[in-house]
């Protein structure tokens, strides 16, 4: 059957609407609120900034965690959308079933409201999870399977679909693994649950100087808006003809007229319409707390913002049925936290903050150490000899130029590092910089990534899968 083209889609319009409301909310309710969260010692201070002796301490602090603001703006415009997205289905679309007696009835989409619920769900314990962490610093042991369970809801709604989980193997791989592989045992359920432990610790660990969080999310939703655009009944279909390697593809997007083929079909068009409701208020609360957020920051998002952006993603990806598409987006984080493993996991000593060092006299950052330099400028950060293991990584890494390393001129031991992370990596590379451009490489190197994912998820894709 023909699909509605777009402009008959009402819900979609509610739905910017809604994020029209929740920006606007947020733009607002952020600064006004903040006096609120320092009254409740919900506070921080700027780590990267200088501080004239002279202020006393009490004004020194940034209201933290106003990530739940977003985040309960976010929540309740999705809540409020409710009704818009689930009645007007019925009444223009409804999946109509004769009965024998030749009578017809509508029925109700309840898949579809559970799939939304399920997601809704998971958001909250994505928020309570952020804010009691903002709260209580809660440890890494305790807080990394939290993610996992809080998405069992959506692993249960996607197997109750009989979520198609036979995964096309890549055409080099076919000759030991055949066409199609089923994932349909525990495996694809592990790894799904494990798509929202990454996606909301990985934002938070790329974090500490200002707009870096909200930024990061930002164009990650901006990125998968887009890609949901490809798949929506547009009037007109396009194609762009691909000539690469000597072969010639076509590329072919949107278009009701395409109904039938792989892209316009009308699950993949609710999925992906599914995406646009959760993604485009998303957008919405990410641009108005950036606004406050940018250098020099007038206030923190705390884990809070971190954790529902992530399971935000982590839902869209599972319930529209595009994990790897959206892992795609995330290749600055993946890099972060690849770097980040050996002081994640105690091969490296990993300080409370792994911001880079600002210098006040040049008002610039510079690479930070694992462990700060003393007035002796001798500190070490190994308190023995390190371990093997420790020397091998650490000297693959700084022979990849992705740290800097200090060795004791006597023994030849490595004795210091610099943080393993993404932010540090830039300053190693690009030289010293200030908090702001930090940040704006930060914001280039992701809408890089995002360019690229594109390119690898639709020009390449077709060289690694057949059609
Ligand atoms: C994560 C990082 C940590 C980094 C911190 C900064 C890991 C394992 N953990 O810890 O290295 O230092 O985030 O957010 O990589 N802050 C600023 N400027 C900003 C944002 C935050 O100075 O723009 C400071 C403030 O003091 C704020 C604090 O960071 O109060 C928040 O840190 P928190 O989110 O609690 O740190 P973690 O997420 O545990
Ligand atoms: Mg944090």
């Amino acid at each position: 059957p023909l699909l509605d083209p777009l402009p008959s889609i009402p819900a979609l319009y509610s739905s910017i609407g809604f994020s029209i409301f929740a920006f606007l909310a947020t733009i607002y309710l952020v600064p006004a609120l903040g006096p609120t969260f320092v009254k409740a010692r919900l506070r921080g201070k700027d780590l990267l900034k200088y501080y004239d002796k002279s202020i006393p301490e009490e004004e020194l602090f940034v209201p933290e965690s106003l990530g739940l603001v977003a985040a309960s703006v976010y929540i309740l415009s999705l809540i409020l959308f409710i009704p818009f997205a689930f009645t007007m289905p019925i009444r223009e679309q409804a999946n109509v079933k004769t009965a024998p007696e030749g009578i017809t009835v509508s029925e109700f989409p309840h898949y579809q409201l559970s799939v939304y619920l399920s997601s809704l769900l998971s958001l909250l314990v994505a928020t309570i999870l952020g804010f009691l962490d903002d709260v209580f610093d809660i440890r890494w042991r305790h807080k990394l399977p939290i993610p996992i369970i809080a998405s069992i809801p959506l692993l249960m709604v996607y197997y109750a679909e009989q979520g198609n989980t036979n995964v096309v193997v890549p055409i080099p791989l076919r000759f030991i693994l055949g066409k199609l592989i089923n994932l349909a045992g525990p495996l694809y359920y592990v790894y799904m649950s494990l798509l929202s432990t990454f996606s909301t610790n990985s934002i938070n660990i790329l974090a500490g100087i200002n707009g870096s969080e909200v930024s990061q999310a930002l164009i990650i939703a901006l990125s998968v808006i887009l890609n949901d655009l490809l798949y929506l009944p547009w009037p007109i279909g396009f194609r762009i003809p691909l000539h690469l390697l000597g072969n010639t593809t076509e590329l072919d997007f949107g278009g009701v007229w395409n109904a039938g083929m792989s892209f316009g079909s009308r699950e993949l068009v609710e999925r992906h319409l599914f995406s646009l409701y959760f993604m485009l208020p998303l957008v919405a609360v990410c641009t108005g707390f950036l606004y406050h957020n940018w250098y020099p920051a007038r206030v923190f998002p705390g884990d809070t913002l971190c954790y529902v952006t992530g399971m935000a993603f982590a839902v869209v990806g599972i319930q529209a049925h595009f994990s790897k598409t959206l892992l795609l987006f995330f290749m600055p984080q993946i890099f972060n936290f690849l770097l980040s493993c050996p002081q994640l996991f105690g091969l490296v000593p990993c300080p409370r903050h792994r911001v880079p060092r600002f210098d006040k006299d040049t008002n610039l950052l510079y690479p930070s150490l694992a462990v700060p330099l003393n007035s002796d400028s001798t500190t070490k950060a190994f308190a023995k000899t390190p371990s093997k293991m420790t020397t091998v990584v650490v000297r693959l890494f700084s022979a990849l130029k992705l740290t800097e390393t200090t060795v004791d001129p006597a023994t030849g031991a490595v004795v210091n590092t610099t943080n393993l992370t993404i932010l540090n990596f830039f300053l190693l590379r690009f030289g010293p910089m200030n908090e702001k451009r930090l940040v704006k490489v930060l914001i280039s190197a992701q809408l890089a990534g995002s360019v690229l994912a594109f390119f690898i998820r639709y020009a390449l894709a077709w060289l690694v899968y057949d059609g």
